[in-house]
Formats: C-alpha cells, structure tokens, sequence
C-alpha cells in the first residue's frame, strides 16, 4: 500500500489499535473520519509524530451522507477503502425495540452502503480501488440474542459480494473479513481477560485485512474471510 490513500473508518476503535499502524508500516497515506476526541489521543499514544504526519483526521458521522461526502471530497484519490465502523447491542427480538433495530442497521450496514458508494465513485474514475469491509461470524452464524447485528452483518456480506460482482473486468476489488470475538480493551473489561488467548488479535486481523487491500490480492472477489481465532 506503499503512497495508497487509504480511507480508515473507526481507525480510531478497538480494532482500529491494529489496524491503523499495520496500514501505516505499509507507507500509505491515511484518512481516519472520527467522533470521539479521545479516542483519537488513545490512538496518537501508539504512533511516533513521523507516523502520524500521514494521518489526517476529519469529524464525522458516517450515517449522514452528507459527511461521507464531505470526506470523500477531501480526499485527491480513495485507492483504498477500509471500512471498521460497526457495533452491536443484544436483546432478544420481541423485546428488542425497532429505534434499536433501525441503529444496528444504521451503524452497520448503512455506514458501509454510503462509504462503499462514494468511494467506487473516485475509484471507478481512477481505475484501482480495494474495499475491505468487516461482517462477523455472525453473519453466517447468527446467534440469540443479537439478531439485529447478525441481520445487519448478513447485509454487509451481501453488499460487498454485490460490489465484488458489479466490479468484474476492473482492478477493483470488494472482500469482507468475519471476525469472531477480537481482543479489544472493550471485551476485556466488559468480559474479563481469561479466555482473551482465544480471541482474535487486532494486528493478526489487520495483516489479513492488509492482504485483501493489496495490491497482490487483485485475483481475490467477493471473499467472506472467516477470522475465528480459536472461538
Ligand atoms: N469487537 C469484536 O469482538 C468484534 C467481533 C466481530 C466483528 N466486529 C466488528 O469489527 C468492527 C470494529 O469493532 P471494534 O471492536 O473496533 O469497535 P469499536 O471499538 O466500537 O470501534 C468502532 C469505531 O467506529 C467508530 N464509529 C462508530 N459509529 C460511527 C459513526 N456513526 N461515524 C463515524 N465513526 C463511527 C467509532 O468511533 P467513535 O467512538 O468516535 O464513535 C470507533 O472508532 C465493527 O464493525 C464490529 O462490528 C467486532
């Protein structure tokens, strides 16, 4: 990815930890959208003031296209897209209000339609584009109690698969990783750090992450990469 841009969205999130300075040590140039302050200060904690002059920062709210737009503006080329904003909350589904289904929706699927929209659009001018979304193991093997993050998963799978297909004959690329549970300060504290060997490493997702936005994986469309750990 050595002088890719690359748009990084939740960068700034657990696994973003891993990811962003795996894309980093690969020399590209790298736009993080983000809400939260202090998470982007968590984040400056781990990089050397080299590393981050090729970050740029820009406030979002990746729901409201509006603001999608206003990044993709600002960026000269998106030759690749990393999409990590998404998140979930459980309940069981008669007791699971439709503002939280529509949420999960919004956060998950919706976040990645507008972000996948608007970069093809510069990539399909420029000719070369990676997209890299994250479903979850969930996606294909939905589980209780977390239906609408399963649904929406199963719709980001779905997504990709449609763009790896509409971008046949160019040398552009969709693919989506399906992690099982990730080894964030989140679940740690929300878990407990006892079966935390299990989990899936951020920076061992990254490199599989870092694969599929290459450009060596040019053959690889429409894949949806399990990254169970040993979950
Ligand atoms: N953690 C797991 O065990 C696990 C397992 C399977 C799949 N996944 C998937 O992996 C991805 C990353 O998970 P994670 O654990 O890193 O989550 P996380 O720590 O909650 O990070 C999510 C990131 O998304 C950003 N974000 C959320 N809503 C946004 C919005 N509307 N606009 C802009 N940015 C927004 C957050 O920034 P702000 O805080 O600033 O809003 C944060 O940087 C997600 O898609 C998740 O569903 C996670």
């Amino acid at each position: 990815m050595k002088g890719k841009q690359v748009l990084l969205t939740g960068g700034t999130g657990g696994l973003g930890l891993g990811v962003t300075p795996a894309v980093l040590a690969q020399g590209a140039e790298v736009t993080i959208p983000y809400r939260s302050v202090q998470e982007v200060e968590r984040l400056k904690g781990i990089f050397s003031p080299d590393d981050f002059e090729r970050i740029q920062f820009i406030p979002a709210n990746l729901t409201d296209e509006g603001s999608v737009e206003n990044i993709i503006k600002r960026m000269e080329r998106v030759d690749v897209l990393i999409h990590l904003v998404g998140g979930f909350s459980m309940g069981k589904t008669h007791e699971y209000s439709f503002t939280d289904w529509k949420r999960d929706f919004d956060l998950n699927l919706n976040t990645t339609f507008l972000v996948c929209k608007h970069s093809l659009n510069k990539m399909l001018q420029s000719g070369y584009g990676r997209i890299v979304t994250v479903g979850s193991r969930g996606a294909v093997q939905p589980v209780g109690q977390l239906a609408a993050y399963c649904a929406s998963k199963a719709g980001v799978v779905a997504l990709t698969q449609a763009i790896a297909d509409e971008t046949k004959g160019t040398n552009i690329t969709a693919n989506v990783v399906l992690p099982s549970v990730i080894d964030t300060p989140a679940n740690r504290a929300a878990m407990g750090a006892e079966d935390a060997d299990k989990w899936v490493k951020p920076d061992s997702l990254a490199q599989v992450i870092c694969f599929l936005a290459s450009e060596s994986a040019k053959d690889v469309r429409g894949a949806a990469v399990p990254v169970y750990g040993s979950v």
